[in-house]
């Protein structure tokens, strides 16, 4: 049974969804959201789901999954009213997994200036396409790097960087890699792969675009990701087999915010600072609030902090668009 309360909390958490995430990146998301915030038959259909399940993403994804792109949010709110057994089994059954490889760009200035070769292990990897960080282009503001010739086409990741960001001039090799994720998907299985699309706002066509790309590039790689934790014995046992001579990179993007408990953060950064040589973390900036940086310094709403051995490096745009140093 959900209470006035329950709806209250979820009415604000579909507004601040819509006047902090969805605004400006997403006109059509930001009216449904907002729609949504002030709907009470929605907000009570929404909040008879678990509390992890009720997200504004995964409804959203969820019902473009079934029902495409709405054109209003009465055409939205209807599909809701009428088909929510049918939306809530989707939400249930699966989650926002979003894998963007553009989160690339922003790893690459500082994978690319490690002693090489490198050996990466991703944790939170979904579908494994920020493991290939050496299969694609990219686009800064003085400087395009291309992959090696390839059979087929790469994506191209545009990246805005500022004056100060040290760019990388080559790009870097890896020797071996794997990944660890709670529920990995499988960039070469269709449905799933579908759902990584759905995950891809509906006005960025160019995300997603570069996203089929990454797709085909990893189906054909086929990359190992493992089945697990991020605390439990798999992590470790996963860093014990990166080989001797690579030096190994143990990093996650938009992953923590998903370890609700600040313990269970601190104590898998005590593990990774033990396992890895090198430990790159790209979260929302209150995930690791040791770091010392606050999130009011960030440059931009919803900017992602990247740290290095857990200092704090460079602010990065949360799909990867652009990278600023701390501190400018
Ligand atoms: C938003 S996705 C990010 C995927 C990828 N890192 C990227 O940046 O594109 C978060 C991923 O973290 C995984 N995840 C969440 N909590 C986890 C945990 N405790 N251990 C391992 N993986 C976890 C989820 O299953 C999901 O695939």
């Amino acid at each position: 049974m959900t209470t006035s309360v329950d709806r209250d909390a979820l009415s604000a958490r579909y507004h601040r969804f819509a006047v902090r995430e969805a605004s400006g990146r997403s006109p059509l998301y930001e009216q449904l959201t907002l729609g949504v915030s002030q709907d009470a038959e929605v907000l009570g259909l929404i909040a008879s789901l678990p509390q992890p399940k009720q997200q504004p993403n995964l409804l959203l994804a969820a019902y473009r999954h079934l029902f495409g792109v709405p054109a209003s949010y009465s055409e939205f709110r209807q599909a809701l009213v009428d088909r929510f057994d049918a939306v809530r089994a989707i939400m249930l059954d699966r989650s926002t997994q979003t894998n963007e490889p553009g989160r690339c760009a922003v790893l690459l200035p500082v994978l690319s200036g490690l002693p090489q070769p490198l050996a990466l292990l991703e944790v939170g990897a979904s579908a494994g396409l920020c493991l290939f960080p050496d299969r694609y282009g990219y686009d800064y503001p003085s400087r395009s790097l291309r992959p090696p010739a390839q059979d087929q086409p790469h994506p191209v990741f545009p990246c805005r960087a500022g004056a100060d960001v040290e760019l990388p001039d080559r790009l870097p090799q890896i020797v071996w890699r794997a990944g660890l994720d709670l529920n990995p998907l499988d960039a070469g299985d269709p449905d799933e792969a579908a759902w990584l699309e759905t995950l891809v706002w509906p006005e960025q066509q160019g995300r997603r675009d570069r996203l089929r790309l990454a797709l085909d590039t990893v189906a054909e790689e086929r990359p190992r990701i493992v089945e697990g934790d991020l605390l439990g014995p798999k992590f470790e046992a996963l860093c014990r087999q990166a080989p001797q001579d690579a030096t190994l990179v143990v990093f996650h993007t938009a992953v923590l915010a998903y370890v609700p408990s600040h313990d269970d953060r601190m104590r898998f950064a005590t593990l990774v600072s033990s396992l890895a040589d090198v430990w790159i973390c790209n979260e929302a900036p209150g995930v690791m609030p040791h770091f010392g940086v606050s999130p009011a310094e960030a440059p931009a709403q919803g900017a992602f902090l990247l740290s290095v051995n857990a200092q704090a490096a460079a602010w990065t745009d949360p799909h990867g668009a652009w990278i600023e140093p701390v501190g400018h």
